[in-house]
């Protein structure tokens, strides 16, 4: 066995084992450079994502092959890459270094830290692409997500294993909405990724600032490609983000990941495939964007008890265009993942925020995953809210009301002055049971503006010191309440 052998005797081993002959090693020609991506000649076996070196040092991404020519997306550059200099294939795929040491930290696609630190040693390299879950290797969507935010966590719930779309313009609160989530894992045992993916260098100084501020970076990891990248960076990002969280979601942990944002990343595939000139379709989108981003999300997922368990919560980030949520990239999204919350600008500019719009916001899967007690408070009280939104409507008409009617107004506006809620101010689970219960017990009825605010204040303080739990039963909360209420 040659595992036995003595170091020399495996080395003559080795000399009778070597043979004399030809090898083919291929060598390219860079032809041309631009925008991110470069020509090469002279690879004909170089296969699909597959890394090059070019004689400079410089790292590329295959990423075109036509008959005697391949496109690669340049990854990292060194100042001596010009075209006529030689290129050769690496033979591996692009991998990143996951695991702990991540946690706390700001990296790149490539898993070089980008906050000054020492390069993170982990053991647990991973392919960045790679295939999602088997359905068999899939558990059930039953555990909540707690968002911290009253309107989600009461009538869009979120479950841990879910895709969830923050759909709207731009500047209505959908990166406010995924940092909150993020900033309530605190002490929660979720490991989390933050994806910035194109974004200005203010916004990426400002989520890292208010994750460091807040004390969330220590559990979550941020990747960055921010709008200045390379391009091939920026189509990196989320399978980078999406490879760190599956190491933890293998090991058995719960994660959340936020890409923000997915409309982003699509234009920017839209721009490499028309640079490495591959044939574009509907709106000069390659015909493959949609196989692109359900390949991404499939891989988020709840495992089953005997993978682990673990899972990886997506909150995926796509922006629309004067809220027009039927373009080609939003809706190919809505299709891939279980639901979306839907961030209206009028809204925003009336001062209702966060600016969800409850009607257009939808959860698939959440529900089987709330918790019975705030299933129960928030079912009663989201059918009122609808209603009351259709009745509003109408009630611009007619200048006279039925008294029954005016009731239904007044209670429903009462309701859209308690669903606002400050950034950076989560509630917990036992907090939104105690105000739903008093909503729908007609505690807060009555109240002006500050009164409703320092009641719920009062109930959240309250309720989070108190004894009772999810669980006890609705009397003693109803019991507690009226104490508790100033
Ligand atoms: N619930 C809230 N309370 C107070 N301010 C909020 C709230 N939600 C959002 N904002 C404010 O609205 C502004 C826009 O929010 P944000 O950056 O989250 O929007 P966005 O949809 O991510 O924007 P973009 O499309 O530019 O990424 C920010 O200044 C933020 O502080
Ligand atoms: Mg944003």
């Amino acid at each position: 066995m040659a595992t036995n052998l003595s170091l020399l005797d495996r080395q003559d081993q080795q000399l009778d084992d070597y043979r004399f002959e030809p090898r083919i090693v291929e060598h390219g020609t860079v032809i041309s450079i631009g925008d991110g991506v470069m020509w090469i000649d002279g690879l004909p076996s170089a296969g699909m994502e597959e890394m090059l070196r070019t004689d400079d040092g410089s790292l590329g991404l295959v990423y075109m092959l036509s008959e005697n020519r391949i496109g690669a997306m340049i990854l990292e550059e060194t100042p001596g890459l010009r075209a006529g200099i030689g290129a050769s294939l690496t033979g591996r795929r692009l991998t990143l270094p996951t695991g702990d040491e991540l946690l706390g930290r700001v990296v790149d696609p490539l898993g070089v830290p980008l906050d000054g630190g020492p390069v993170p040693e982990c053991p647990d390299i991973r392919l960045l692409d790679r295939l999602s879950p088997q359905i068999t290797e899939r558990g059930f969507v039953n555990k909540p997500l707690y968002t911290g935010n009253k309107i989600a966590d009461t009538m869009i719930p979120i479950g841990h294993g879910q895709r969830q779309l923050l759909i709207g313009d731009n500047g209505t609160g959908k990166t406010t909405f995924a940092l909150d989530a993020v900033l309530h894992q605190a002490g929660r045992d979720v490991c989390c990724v933050y994806v910035l993916i194109g974004q200005k260098r203010s916004t990426v100084a400002q989520v890292i600032e208010t994750l460091r501020t807040s004390g969330a970076l220590a559990y979550t990891t941020v990747v960055v490609a921010e709008a200045s990248a390379r391009p091939g960076l920026k189509y990196l990002a989320p399978f980078a983000g999406c490879a760190i969280a599956e190491h933890w979601m293998e090991t058995g942990r719960r994660t959340l990941i936020v890409y923000d944002d997915l409309s982003t990343h699509a234009q920017i595939y839209r721009e490499l495939s028309l640079l490495l000139r591959r044939p574009p379709g509907r709106e000069a989108y390659p015909g493959d964007v949609f196989y692109l981003h359900a390949r991404l999300l499939e891989r988020s997922t709840c495992l089953s008890a005997e993978k682990g368990g673990g899972s990886m919560t997506a909150l995926a980030v796509v922006e629309t265009q004067q809220d027009e949520i039927a373009a080609y990239i939003p809706t190919n999204l809505i299709s891939i993942t279980d639901g979306q919350v839907y961030f209206d600008h009028k809204l925003f500019a009336s001062g209702i925020l966060p600016a969800i719009d409850v009607p257009r916001s939808v959860s698939r899967i959440g529900g089987q995953a709330q918790h019975p007690a705030i299933k129960r408070e928030s079912a009663r009280m989201k059918l009122d809210y609808l209603q009351f939104l259709e009745l509003e409507v109408f009630s611009h008409f007619g200048s006279k009301l039925e008294a029954g009617i005016q009731a239904r107004l007044t209670k429903g506006r009462l309701l859209r002055q308690i669903l606002k809620q400050d950034a950076q101010s989560p509630l917990s689970p036992k907090a939104q049971l105690a105000w739903t219960v008093a909503f729908n017990e007609k505690f807060l009825d009555g109240r002006d503006q500050d009164a409703v605010n320092a009641a719920i204040s009062a109930l959240s303080v309250a309720a989070d010191t108190s004894s009772l739990t999810l669980d006890s039963p609705r009397e003693d909360w109803v019991t507690q309440i009226r104490r508790w209420l100033p």
